[in-house]
């Protein structure tokens, strides 16, 4: 992929106010033709009618990419929502984020964090240490944009993933969006689960711990979701930040380790030993 001839292409489909379905892809000139019909073909998939399907196009020609190593992906055996929420409060306690701030954001997301009470178009920022919320407008939250994984990367993470059982798209997506997020500058950690109500599963990411699975973090038919951002606030700036979030392109290149599901006990024993070594 020649990195002068790379173009961001960014769907969303919407139905009156709601928000259907949204992806993205970096590509080159040479590809954008079919991406951009593979992406409506997405958008109108499964028996959806959008009212209305806005693609975009923008060349990132004069953009410096950043090439990342996707972060390593494990999977905590957790049965049902309050025990993965309970084990996702600790791998947040594990990048640094406290019980107080980890707390707060899983009642946000819960019951939503958006001002209205809904289910925010993007994620809240909070300070790691105190829970504040720091995002510049709490209805909308701040996306992150911009961001694929190189031709050859995707390959390596479908067979991967596939060889652990993963072959939902929104695995390998979620990790490329955790993976910018992760490298962003003064980021803690990241909690999301979605906002569909038949997708139970979330995670927890960090450069300190990776990209942690959980095949639940909230029951079946729970239409509420969302993501939170944990920053380091001290030196963190935090309009750097959310550009970054929102324009730095990025282009996964490499994969991480994939591993098979674990007991959540067996992870946290296994973090206290190579802590200790
Ligand atoms: N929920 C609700 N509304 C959304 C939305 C979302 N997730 N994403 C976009 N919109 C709507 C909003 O009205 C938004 O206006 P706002 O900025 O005032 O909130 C409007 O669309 C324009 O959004 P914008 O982000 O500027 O559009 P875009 O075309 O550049 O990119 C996406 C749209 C959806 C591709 C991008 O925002 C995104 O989320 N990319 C990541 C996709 C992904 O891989 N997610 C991982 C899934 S696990
Ligand atoms: P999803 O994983 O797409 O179901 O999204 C779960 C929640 O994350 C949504 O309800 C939004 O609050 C938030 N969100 C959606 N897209 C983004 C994004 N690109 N960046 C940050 N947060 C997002």
């Amino acid at each position: 992929m020649q990195e002068k001839n790379l173009y961001s292409i960014r769907m969303r489909a919407s139905s009156g106010d709601r928000h259907i379905s949204g992806a993205e892809r970096i590509v080159a000139f040479g590809n954008v033709d079919t991406t951009v019909r593979d992406l409506i073909a997405r958008a109108t998939g499964k028996g959806c009618r959008p009212d209305r399907i806005m693609v975009t196009v923008d060349h990132l020609m004069d953009t410096a990419i950043q090439r990342l190593t996707a972060l390593d992906l494990i999977t905590l055996a957790v049965p049902d929502a309050e025990s993965g929420r309970s084990a996702a409060s600790q791998v947040l306690r594990g990048a640094g984020v406290s019980a107080q701030a980890a707390s707060a954001a899983i009642k946000y997301i819960g019951t939503g964090a958006s001002a209205r009470g809904g289910t925010m178009r993007g994620a809240m920022i909070m300070d790691a240490r105190t829970g504040e919320r720091l995002e510049p407008d709490a209805e909308r939250g701040v996306r992150a944009s911009r961001f694929d994984w190189s031709d050859e990367a995707a390959e390596k993470i479908r067979c991967l993933l596939a060889g652990i059982g993963l072959t939902h798209l929104r695995t390998i997506e979620a990790l490329a969006l955790a993976t910018k997020v992760a490298h962003a500058p003064g980021m803690a950690a990241e909690l999301c689960w979605s906002d569909d109500p038949d997708y139970t599963a979330g995670y927890v990411a960090s450069l300190e711990t990776g990209y942690v699975r959980f095949p639940f973090l909230k029951e079946q038919g729970d239409e509420k979701g969302g993501r939170a951002f944990f920053i380091n606030r001290d030196g963190t700036n935090i309009d750097s930040l959310i550009e970054y979030l929102q324009t730095t392109a990025v282009l996964i290149v490499d994969t991480g380790t994939c591993k098979p599901e674990i007991d959540p006990e067996e992870f946290f024993e296994e973090r206290v030993k190579g802590q200790g070594a």
